[in-house]
């Protein structure tokens, strides 16, 4: 199921977490310089959160900023379409060097078809789910997807407030997969203070804007470094008590 290219990926059990930093946080000013702040500073994903001022208010980036990015990382590009519609997207992200592209399932009325337009591109294939969708409605997309996002928060911006009931959906998610190799991510609202619950609960892709990169006014690769470690070890902590 997931693009062996990558590589082999852990599932939760095998103490291994993935720290994503949201490039929503970043400096827009230095994207490139504050992307490799991140590698250096050892994150495992950058998460690229793109909005198109209709599925969600605000408008980032799109393709080309993604293009630009990709010369200065080394890690897995993490796409994270906040669009709609979403399928005409997939290709200039896919193109543009994103290795996982995660699209909602909010986004459309053929997000199947989306999702298998994604596998056909060769990249590892996302889903995400707003706090108000319910599990139950990836139920058939289990065996198409590689990674399954849970939003912690609505869509459409950082700095937000962890949505604690999404706890019990990631378990669902959780138990839907079974022992199948996906990802379960999560974003929006992650701290070193709730990493361990939703590591705990299953999650083992952490995203996480403002508790790494701060409003925009922290910045470095110390800075960065100091804050990934925390969420690391606190999600870490059940198998270092
Ligand atoms: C929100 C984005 C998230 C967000 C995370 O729509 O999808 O990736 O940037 O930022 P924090 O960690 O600040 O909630
Ligand atoms: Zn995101």
């Amino acid at each position: 199921m997931v693009n062996e290219s990558l590589g082999t990926r852990a599932t939760a059990s095998d103490q291994q977490v993935y720290i994503a930093p949201s490039i929503l946080s970043a400096d827009f000013s230095r994207l490139g310089e504050e992307c490799r702040a991140l590698v250096d500073a050892g994150c495992d994903w950058i998460h690229v959160d793109v909005m198109d001022g209709h599925f969600v208010p605000d408008i980032t980036f799109g393709p080309k900023m993604c293009s630009s990015l990709r010369k200065h990382v080394d890690c897995i590009v993490d796409v994270h379409l906040m669009v709609s519609p979403a399928e005409r997207m997939v290709e200039s992200f896919a193109d543009a060097g994103a290795d996982v592209i995660t699209v909602h399932i909010e986004a459309g009325p053929h997000m199947f078809r989306t999702c298998q337009r994604i596998r056909e591109l060769g990249k590892m294939v996302g889903i995400a789910v707003n706090p108000g969708t319910s599990a139950a409605m990836i139920a058939e997309y289990l065996n198409l997807v590689d990674l399954v996002c849970i939003m912690t928060v609505n869509p459409g911006a950082g700095g937000q407030g962890f949505i604690r009931s999404q706890l019990n959906k990631i378990r669902q998610v959780k138990e839907m997969l079974a022992n199948r190799n996906v990802y379960i991510e999560v974003d929006g609202g992650i701290t070193a203070n709730n990493s361990a619950e939703v590591f705990d609960a299953g999650a083992n892709v952490l995203v996480a804007g403002t508790a790494i990169l701060g409003d925009g006014s922290t910045s470095g690769v110390a800075e960065y470094r100091k804050n990934m470690n925390a969420i690391r070890r606190a999600a870490l902590s059940r198998f270092t008590a």
